[in-house]
């Protein structure tokens, strides 16, 4: 049996982040599929086939054929025990998509290199770079023709400001594409051949040895002149500018075909970080110390349409859990015993008896958590930072479709902006309620949930997406509320205004240059 050291520094948790249609299903596959943890491809995600993934839960994610909210895959390949949080990769993320990068040690960067990158991509990128964690870039869909690869790196350090490293470079491209010149490991994987062949070494000038057909290929000599470019003009590697996030190893692959999918993998390994420690104020909870801790990243409703249950996402970040055990959540000093817990798999709720730092773990819930949530065993309490609030981009007017029914109505909207399921907003004077999200889908779960968790029908009047910025409250003056900045408070009762547009932001900023405009997350 591992000690509980090497179990916790097996571990690597980390999310994929991309635009809808990178390819992050495929990868996922691909992963699973090396890790033995799935047969066949295809059980992530059954769009085509009308078949479910079970990630697909909820009723909603049924009906469209997505995944609302992230779940977790664990496996082991070569000695580490990985744990893959899928985040949704459709426009209608939510704000769970974003809460989930704040559970994982590292992320994996998926862009389509036809499309470059692409704008749900920039957004989960900030959040991940906010937490200054090492991200990798997998540039996908090399049996296409894509852009050059050049400009592809281009784009990454322009737009998202970030340095790059590519491990590795395409040879040829799309009906033309060779392989992949592996800078890292100083050979050249070869696109489609035999397994046995697949590999060509490469000598100290950096250059296949022998007289190999491939050196008679113009695009091979392409490859050596933008290799030797990268050598002189691009960025040096460096082990710890990737710890820290401030250099992105870029890989070149096909995640359809499979091809390059080991080689990233492997070398993934051996750079991503194991778990990390967390801050509390307490300090820095060591990942390796005893005393288990953990905290609330996501908490997922009516998974199984015959109950009410939730499910709490928990990311153990000390010690170990183990079925039955007895914590304290933090916010209350209540203890509790946790006997019923979940573990999930790409095709199967299993449960789980034990999980270490790293690990995500499900637990029942009947209403007792809250996003954000600390829970410890032992006598030392503890108190994880507070996730940060997400910005949200679109927002609705909500009321209680039946005037009789308000009591409910009030109840079920305290209850879900509490859980982190969205966020309550009123006007300054008239309090009317306003709903804002990060995605659509947040009030399709919301008013989904109000009628079957609160038995309330709620009328749901869009208003569109709006840019908010906070304002301090000495500044308050409501004859500056109007439809194209309209003055709101959020739920602990700050003001704000609701932005129309960038135009009515801006108009409104050098208008009123005395008053301090701010964004929490900025
Ligand atoms: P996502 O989860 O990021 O949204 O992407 P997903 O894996 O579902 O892939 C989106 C489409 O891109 C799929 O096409 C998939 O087969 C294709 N794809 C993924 N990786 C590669 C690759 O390496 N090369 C090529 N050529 N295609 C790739 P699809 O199933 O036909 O669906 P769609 O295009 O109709 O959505």
């Amino acid at each position: 049996m591992a000690s509980f050291k090497d179990e916790v520094l097996s571990r690597r948790t980390f999310a994929i982040i991309s635009h809808p249609d990178a390819g992050k299903t495929t990868l996922t596959e691909k992963l699973l599929l090396f890790g033995g943890a799935i047969r066949a491809a295809g059980t992530v995600k059954g769009k085509k086939t009308g078949k479910y993934a079970t990630s697909d839960w909820m009723e909603i994610e049924k009906q469209r054929g997505i995944s609302v909210t992230s779940s977790v895959m664990q496996f082991e390949y070569a000695g580490k025990r990985i744990n893959i949080l899928d985040t949704p990769g459709h426009q209608d993320f939510s704000e769970d998509t974003y809460r989930t990068l704040m559970a994982v040690d590292s992320a994996v960067m998926i862009i389509d290199a036809a499309k470059g990158i692409e704008a749900q991509t920039i957004k989960l990128f900030k959040v991940c770079r906010m937490r200054g964690i090492p991200i990798f870039t997998f540039i996908n869909k090399l049996d296409r023709q894509g852009r050059p690869p050049l400009e592809l790196l281009a784009e990454l350090e322009e737009v998202l400001g970030i340095e790059s490293y590519p491990m590795n470079w395409p040879i040829g491209m799309g009906k033309e594409f060779l392989g992949i010149y592996d800078r890292y490991h100083r050979r050249i994987e070869q696109f489609r051949v035999d397994e046995d062949e697949r590999f060509l070494p490469l000598n100290d000038a950096g250059e296949v040895e022998g007289d190999d057909p491939i050196k008679e290929n113009a695009l091979y000599d392409q490859a050596l002149e933008e290799i030797l470019l990268l050598n002189e003009a691009g960025n040096e590697f460096s082990e710890e500018r990737i710890a820290n996030g401030k250099l992105t190893p870029v890989f070149f692959g096909s995640a359809l075909t499979n091809f390059g999918v080991q080689t990233f993998l492997e070398t993934y390994l051996q750079f991503a970080p194991s778990p990390q420690g967390r801050m509390s104020d307490a300090g820095v909870i060591d990942p390796l110390s005893e005393q288990f801790s953990g905290f609330v990243f996501k908490i997922q409703a009516n998974m199984n349409p015959a109950h009410r249950d939730r499910i709490a996402f928990i990311r153990v970040c000390s010690g170990k859990f183990e079925r039955g055990m007895s914590v304290t959540l933090a916010r209350t000093g209540k203890q509790m015993k946790l006997s019923q817990s979940t573990q999930f798999l790409a095709d199967d709720r299993s449960t789980v008896d034990e999980a270490v730092s790293g690990d995500i773990i499900g637990l029942y819930d009947t209403g007792t958590y809250q996003i954000g949530d600390t829970i410890y065993s032992g006598k030392q309490p503890v108190q994880f930072e507070k996730l940060p609030q997400f910005t949200p981009e679109l927002f609705v007017k909500v009321s209680a479709k039946n005037v009789m029914k308000q009591k409910s109505f009030h109840k079920g909207i305290n209850q879900l902006v509490q859980e982190g399921a969205i966020q309550l907003y009123r006007t300054w004077h008239t309090e009317d309620y306003i709903l804002g999200a990060v995605g659509q889908l947040q009030f399709e779960v919301f008013e989904h949930r109000m009628k079957n968790e609160y038995n309330s029908d709620v009328v749901m009047e869009s208003i569109g997406s709006k840019i908010p910025r906070w304002i301090y409250e000495d500044a308050v003056d409501e004859s500056l509320s109007s439809s194209r900045s309209l003055l709101v408070k959020d739920r602990f009762g700050k003001p704000l205004f609701l932005f129309e547009n960038d135009f009515a932001l801006r108009w409104f900023s050098d208008k009123h240059p005395e008053i301090k405009l701010y964004n929490p997350m900025e």
